[in-house]
Parts: C-alpha cells; structure tokens; sequence
C-alpha cells in the first residue's frame, strides 16, 4: 500500500465527495445543466464514481432528505425553483449501480434512524453489502424535519437528543441483527443436506424503548459490516459519532475549528472504549478551482455581492435545516441567537461563518465569498489550503462537497488529483481490504 506514516510531516489525506443534493438534480443554476443529462438515471452518477476512483477517493456519500421543504416563508417556491432538496430519488436504489461501476471506492448512501424500521434497514444493507463485496457504508442520520416527521405519521420530530437515543438504539438493533448468525453457521453441506445450522443462528428477542424486533435476520451473514458515516455536530451528536462511527462527517471553519472538533470526536469514541484513529474526521469542503489568483479573488468578490436569487437559495436551505423561517429576519440588522430542535451543528456553523454581532446579509456574503466550507483558488492555492491544513489539523482529510454533474466533477478533481498525488497527498492505488480497511492505510 502507498500509505504514508502519521508521523511524517505530509500525512497522506483521504479523500471523498459528498453529494448534498443527493440523488437530486444534479447541476440545475450551472451552465452546465444546459448539456442535458440526466439526474433521473443512474448512468450519470455512475460516471462519476469511475472519476471518483480514477481519483483515488475512498469515498462517495450521498444525501437524502424525506421532504418538499417549505420552511422559508411558508412555501415550497423556492425550493422546487431552485431544485433544492426535491426532487430527489431513493439513494439505495442507485447504490447497485454504482457498484457495479467501481472496485473499491466506498459508496454511502443516507439511512435515516428516525424513519426506517431496523430490521427493513439491516436486511436492505446486508442485501448490498453482499453485492459490494466490502464497498458498503451507511450514513446514519437523525433526522432533524418536523415536515419529513409528518411523512411518517407524527406531528412533528422527536426532541433533539431523544433522536439519538433512538438512533443508538438503532444502531445496535441494526448490528445485533447482522451478527444474528454465528460465524460458521452456513455449512452449506450437501452430501448431509444441511445448508445453516440451526443452532448457530438466533433470535435477539429486542425490546427497547423505541423498537422491538425478535431475529434473526434472514439475510445471508455478512463477512464484514458496512462502514457507519454520521454528521452530528452537537455535543449528544459528536458523542454519537465518537461511539460508532468508522467516518465522522465534519463542518468546521479554521485550523482551531477543526483541530477542536477532531479532537472532541477522538475523545468521545476513547471514552466509549474505541481506539481513536479508528474514526476518521473528514471535513467538508467545496472546492472552485481557477485560472489564477486574480481570477479567484475576481470571482470571491463577486459572489459577495448577493443576487436575491443567492439570498433565496442560502435562506431556504438553512431554513429547511434548522426549522426557523429565516424569511423573517431582517437581512440588516444582527441574526438573533437562535436554537433549534433540528440540525444544531449545521445552524450553529451557519451564524458563525461571519464574526458575532454581523447582520445575516454580511453572514451570507462571508459564506458565497469562501467562509472556511468553500474555497475558490488555483490549483496551487487550494492543494496548499489541503496541505496545509491537513497536517495542522492532524489528518484525517477532506470531503469535497458538490453536484456531480461532469462538468462540476471534472473541473474539481482533474487538475487538483495529480497536484495532490505529486505532493504525496492523496493515494495513487487501492489495497485490496476493502473500504473499512481504506480507512485505515493510513
Ligand atoms: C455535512 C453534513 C451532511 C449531512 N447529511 C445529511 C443527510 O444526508 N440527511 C439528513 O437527514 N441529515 C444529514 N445531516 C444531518 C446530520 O446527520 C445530523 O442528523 C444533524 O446534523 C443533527 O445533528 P446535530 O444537531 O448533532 O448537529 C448532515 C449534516 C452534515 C453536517
């Protein structure tokens, strides 16, 4: 394997890309969207898992959300002008194409722990996991919508830290589950005309306060599980992710932003009796890549002068995230404190991208202009931001966050790839262990 040691100077980074449309529009606002394929289909995305493994990513994760959002100002406008949020397909149906079409990067669809019964969740994994053949993982959400909430017979979402409860509960059914037939239980031996032992194979007879499920699955046993992907950032969250999470998805702006949140992962998965360096942080980033230095800060200043279409789009997404109808605050007077019972790592990230006391116009120009989450740069000037960064933090690396259209895909990792494999950032070759064991080259 090409890793490099953690102790040399240049760490080598991982990599992924992180879909926030989902198995959305792909690419609508862009140029682009004018080339005419097709974010219906899987052959789009399945294209951009091949580039993706061209590139030496270890992983694609793709979001899902349950909803037609209509939190800003009360109404769906602009979320189905925009095409944000819907519509959007169902992740796991793409996930065997996607297989189909690459040996080793790691493909994580979203799994929500709020709305999928356990049992239907560990039998459509260990379903795909057995296609993958070790390429799975599973983003497992909390689901923070009261709106996705009402699509499943509830009034609106359970209290914030209540999720998690339920999402821990989740998690252990779901393993419970998988590891319901003993290693060795397929004998599968013909001559005697038993295929399982029945001994081997048990119920868990579950019954907790969310869920109640007996066993054992009926799926064929795993040989490995797929990998846990989790994104919570408030402190129950990151006590979430630090317990069971393989891969912690991570908003933070700053070398001490970072090093702070990676350092509360590791320490929340050493107080659940795990080894550290078992869970990597990777933080998102949307990556613009330009002609030259001029070019950027040209384009920087004009993404700070925001177009009501822009204004519309950020208001509308945090809106949807956090639950709090950002239509009703004055774009120029300072954004309130605000609390939520949804998405409090995303909300809390949002009202600091620009310094306290900003009104919410000046936070939404920080955040179009490059506020930590986006950079626009050179080649050169973001491979140094990677570099840099990367080894200030610690590791673990980078998730790039965009469509996946090609003209997007392209226009990040063509030029970028092989200026991070001349640094020695970014891996050139595969083992062949699997995606968990990608994680953990180096
Ligand atoms: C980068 C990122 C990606 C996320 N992807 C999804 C997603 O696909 N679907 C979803 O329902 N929630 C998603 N979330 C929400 C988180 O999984 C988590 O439930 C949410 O942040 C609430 O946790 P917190 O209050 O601990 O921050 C994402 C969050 C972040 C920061």
């Amino acid at each position: 394997m090409n890793g490099q040691s953690s102790s040399t100077l240049k760490p080598m980074l991982h990599f992924g890309w992180f879909v926030g449309h989902g198995f959305g529009v792909q690419g609508w606002g862009t140029p682009g969207y004018a080339l005419g394929y097709d974010w219906k289909k899987p052959a789009l995305y399945q294209e951009a898992v091949r580039a993706f493994e061209r590139s030496g990513l270890d992983l694609f994760i793709i979001e899902d959300s349950l909803t037609v959002p209509d939190t800003y100002g009360g109404t769906a406008e602009v979320s189905l002008a925009h095409a944000s949020f819907a519509p959007k397909h169902d992740p796991l149906a793409l996930v065997p194409y996607l297989l189909s079409a690459t040996e080793h990067l790691g493909i994580v669809p979203t799994v929500s722990a709020s709305f999928y019964p356990p049992f239907t969740a560990a039998r459509l994994l260990a379903t795909l996991q057995h296609f993958s053949e070790g390429q799975l993982g599973w983003n497992v959400v909390t689901s923070g919508s009261d709106l996705a909430a009402q699509n499943y017979g509830l009034d609106q979402q359970i209290e914030h830290d209540l999720r998690y409860e339920k999402a821990e509960e989740f998690v252990d059914v779901v393993r419970r589950l998988w590891r319901s037939w003993e290693p060795g239980a397929v004998l599968e031996d013909v001559a005697a005309g038993v295929f399982a032992d029945h001994t081997k194979v048990h119920p868990i007879n579950h019954e907790g306060d969310f869920f109640k499920v007996r066993g054992p699955l009926n799926t064929a046993p795993l040989p490995e599980e797929p990998v846990l992907v989790q994104a919570g950032a408030s402190p129950r969250g990151k006590a979430f992710a630090g317990g069971h999470a393989d891969v912690a998805i991570a908003l933070a702006r700053g070398v001490d932003g970072m090093k702070a949140y990676r350092d509360s992962i590791r320490a929340e998965a050493a107080k659940a009796g795990r080894n550290p360096d078992d869970v990597k942080v990777l933080f998102v980033l949307k990556p613009t890549v330009v002609g030259s230095t001029a070019e950027a800060e040209e384009l920087r200043a004009q993404r700070r002068e925001l177009t009501q279409r822009d204004i519309d789009s950020q208001l509308n997404s945090i809106s949807y995230l956090s639950v709090i109808d950002f239509k009703r605050f004055d774009l120029d007077a300072p954004l309130p404190e605000l609390s939520t019972n949804s998405n409090q790592g995303t909300l809390e990230h949002f009202a600091k991208a620009a310094p306290p006391g900003s009104t919410l116009r000046q936070i939404l120009q920080a955040r179009s202009g490059g506020a930590g989450d986006s950079i626009i740069g050179t080649v050169g000037e973001i491979a140094d931001y990677l570099e840099e960064t990367g080894a200030a933090v610690g590791g673990d690396g980078f998730l790039f966050s965009g469509f996946v259209d090609p003209v997007t895909v392209h226009s990040v990792l063509d030029k970028l790839t092989p200026e991070l494999r001349r640094r020695g950032l970014l891996r050139t070759s595969y083992g062949n262990g699997g995606f968990r064991q990608n994680l953990l080259d180096f």
